[in-house]
């Protein structure tokens, strides 16, 4: 299938006002892609702006919090009076927690399926009409390893990421006849502020600082995929690895997982 062109493409990019979803919009813009970009931190979004001046491309902002359902209406509000339709849709936005279920609330999981699971899916139903009239449309997902093989102490992101996973795949099959590609990219542990933002936290959370996936890497590769149309794609080796080894040795990962978790939480027993 031919390339996908970015030059003037309009795109709708959550989470851009850190990480990965600023890189990204960086680097669509460069491309000369027409982006709006959203997120809640409107000073940000306003960097955003200011470090792009001269860019090929044209950013819009427009500051909100995606959990809210008028945000989303904002969001395909603005779309169809400026242009008319969606070319792309990027569900980038998103936000985890730390530390075991059985000490967590109920709030810590319905937050994060928030932000991680139902906002990604009810701002795409927002914008499906737009999309069904874009230019090769396409909603590219921003997904994690975790989302292909759990593993302890990020419970509910893992589960929220894997309903990302089960969604995409049923409604990329549902939108094939409309034209509608539904790709999925899934970083592993990446250099943003994920870890300085999480919504709750019950264990050292410190951010990690070996082995990580710098930002812009991901958006180089999130982007490759959309211009070729690539379904799903795991992005590092080491995500590969856990989930090669989890699907086809599930016990003994189970096994090595324990024995990560384990010093710490007989720890904290003591
Ligand atoms: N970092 C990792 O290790 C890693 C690994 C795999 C997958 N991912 C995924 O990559 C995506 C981007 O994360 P990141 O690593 O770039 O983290 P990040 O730097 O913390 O960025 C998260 C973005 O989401 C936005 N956001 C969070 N809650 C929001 C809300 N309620 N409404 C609107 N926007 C909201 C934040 O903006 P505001 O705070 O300004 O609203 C920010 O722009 C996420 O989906 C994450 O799950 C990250």
């Amino acid at each position: 299938m031919a390339k996908r062109s970015l030059n003037n493409m309009r795109v709708v990019a959550t989470g851009a006002s850190s990480g990965i979803g600023y890189a990204l919009v960086s680097r669509l813009l460069l491309s000369g892609a027409n982006v709006l970009a959203t997120a809640r931190r409107e000073e940000r979004l306003e960097q955003l702006a200011k470090e792009n001046e001269g860019a090929p491309g044209t950013l819009s902002i427009l500051p909100g919090d995606l959990t809210s359902a008028n945000h989303r209406a904002a969001i395909a509000a603005w779309c169809l009076e400026h242009w008319g339709a969606i070319d792309t849709l990027i569900n980038n936005a998103g936000a985890g927690a730390i530390g075991p279920f059985a000490d967590a609330s109920s709030d810590r999981l319905r937050q994060v399926m928030e932000i991680d699971f139902f906002a990604p899916a009810e701002l795409t139903r927002s914008c499906l009409p737009l999309l069904l009239g874009g230019n090769r449309p396409a909603i590219l997902n921003i997904g994690s390893v975790l989302g292909h093989r759990a593993v302890p102490l990020k419970s509910e992101y893992c589960a929220a990421k894997f309903a990302m996973r089960g969604w995409s795949e049923a409604i990329r099959v549902e939108l094939k006849r409309a034209g509608i590609d539904v790709l999925m990219v899934s970083p592993s542990t990446t250099r943003t502020e994920f870890f300085d933002s999480l919504l709750d936290t019950r264990t050292d959370s410190r951010s990690p600082s070996i082995g990580c996936m710098e930002p812009d890497a991901v958006a180089r590769l999130a982007i490759a995929s959309l211009v070729r149309s690539k379904r799903e794609r795991i992005l590092s080796l080491g995500g590969k690895l856990l989930v090669w080894s989890g699907r086809w040795f599930p016990s003994l990962t189970d096994a090595i997982l324990t024995r990560s978790i384990a010093p710490k939480q007989s720890n904290d027993r003591g």
